[in-house]
């Protein structure tokens, strides 16, 4: 018997056995309940995973640093550039941090890309302590590549809501139940639960490695993504089995609303990352991860772009495209809520005054206990020598789109 929270099981989704509100059921109607992976809009929510309260979306932008003043800015990144020199350091951003970071990390030789780009520059790069400004998978990929390296977060506490949906106990369960499957899992997952997979994929490459699978004549164990998922599931018509996990800003995007934008905007161009729900995803031009997303707006000819993933890597589209002009996909109705409103809070964490920390008095460490990085290693491996051995199978990102990445 596991345990289940009443309402998501309601909605189909598998949770942490920790959560209030919980109820047992046998184990063969929990894998039903993740296999039947419902189309329908699903509520997520964080607030009661554990007993601090540590891992809700409230929690997270509460902890969201305040904007600092000019001048006390510029202080702070004299004095970071001025460490991360002394310490041998380097800033690896994602794009959707904040843009005082994606520059700094630029203007010191680090880099500001998407999570693939991310893993291997960090596993490449010289220096002997990584600052990964993103969220906590990112950090223990780091870690888990390049164990002989320090690995710093500015918040410990920066996780993702795809991780919290997919507890590694839950997973091991699922993936004893099924196998002849080939286990297929999303970065945004925990270590523990890469333990378990024979291949890690990001968005940039998951097509590409399912479709390499399927003409192996693979069934593929899918997690736990669902949308993006059922988007590479249909792209690919490879025999998946999903778990059914979300991101909580991805999954805010609204199709419907999205039809009404394009009305008022009609020769815009609309870019969707594949966690969005398939009522998005059918409206895309160009669905891909954030770096193949910067990609269409530097080098499309379109003047206009609607783009549906987090709102931070508006920053560095803007830079490189200044003449273009970007809308941000709806996330919700006028008079309804939304938990992310197109920026994750997790992401949002990350400030400059929390790198000055890891820096300053080493905070944020990242461990990943020593078998469990063996085997989550094979994983991510496996994913970056099938890109390195099949560079056509990504869209790479042309020169300038991960600054520095010839350095690392
Ligand atoms: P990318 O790999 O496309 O950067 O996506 C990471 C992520 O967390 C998206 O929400
Ligand atoms: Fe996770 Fe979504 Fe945040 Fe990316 S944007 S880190 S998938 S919650």
């Amino acid at each position: 018997f596991v345990l289940l929270r009443l309402d998501l099981l309601r909605a189909g989704v598998g949770v942490g056995s920790s959560a209030p509100g919980l109820i047992q059921t046998p184990i063969a109607s929990v894998l039903d309940s993740i296999k039947i992976m419902s189309s329908s809009p699903v509520s997520y929510d964080y607030d009661r995973q554990d007993a601090s309260g540590a891992t809700c979306t409230a929690h997270a932008w509460a902890k969201v640093p305040p904007a600092l003043g000019a001048a006390e800015k510029e202080a702070t990144k004299a004095r970071i550039k001025e460490l991360l020199k002394q310490r041998n350091a380097v800033l690896v951003a994602h794009y959707y941090v904040d843009g005082d970071l994606q520059d700094l990390a630029q203007e010191t030789g680090g880099c500001v890309s998407d999570s693939l780009e991310m893993a291997r520059f960090g596993r490449d790069h010289a220096a002997q302590t990584l600052i990964v400004a993103g969220v906590k998978f990112m950090g223990e990929s780091a870690k888990i590549l390049s164990p002989e390296k320090r690995v710093l977060m500015p918040d410990l506490d920066a996780t993702c809501s795809l991780d919290l949906g997919c507890a590694a106990d839950d997973f091991a369960k699922f993936c004893d139940a099924h196998p002849d499957r080939k286990v297929v899992v999303y970065a945004n997952t925990s270590a523990a639960v890469k333990a378990r997979a024979d291949w890690m994929v990001t968005s940039s490459c998951a097509l590409a490695i399912v479709t390499h699978l399927k003409e192996q004549g693979e069934k593929i164990l899918w997690a736990p993504d669902r949308h993006l998922g059922r988007y590479i599931e249909k792209q690919t018509g490879a025999d998946m089995l999903m778990w059914n996990g979300a991101c909580i800003v991805h999954d805010e995007f609204k199709g419907l609303e999205l039809d009404l934008l394009k009305k008022d905007h009609p020769k815009a161009l609309v870019l969707v990352h594949p966690e969005s729900p398939e009522s998005v995803v059918a409206q895309a031009d160009v669905v891909g991860s954030t770096s193949q997303l910067l990609k269409a707006v530097v080098e499309s000819d379109a003047p206009e772009f609607i783009v549906a993933t987090d709102n931070g890597i508006l920053h560095r589209m803007r830079q490189m495209a200044p003449n273009k002009v970007l809308i941000e996909a709806p996330t919700a109705g006028n008079s309804a809520t939304c938990k992310s409103c197109a920026h994750c809070p997790w992401m949002a964490m990350n400030s400059l005054q929390g790198v000055l920390a890891c820096l300053e008095q080493s905070t944020g460490e990242i461990t990943v206990e020593e078998a469990t990085r063996v085997k989550a290693k094979g994983c991510i491996d496996r994913m970056l020598d099938f890109v390195a051995q099949n560079p056509a199978a990504i869209t790479k990102p042309a020169q300038g789109f991960v600054p520095n990445i010839g350095t690392a």
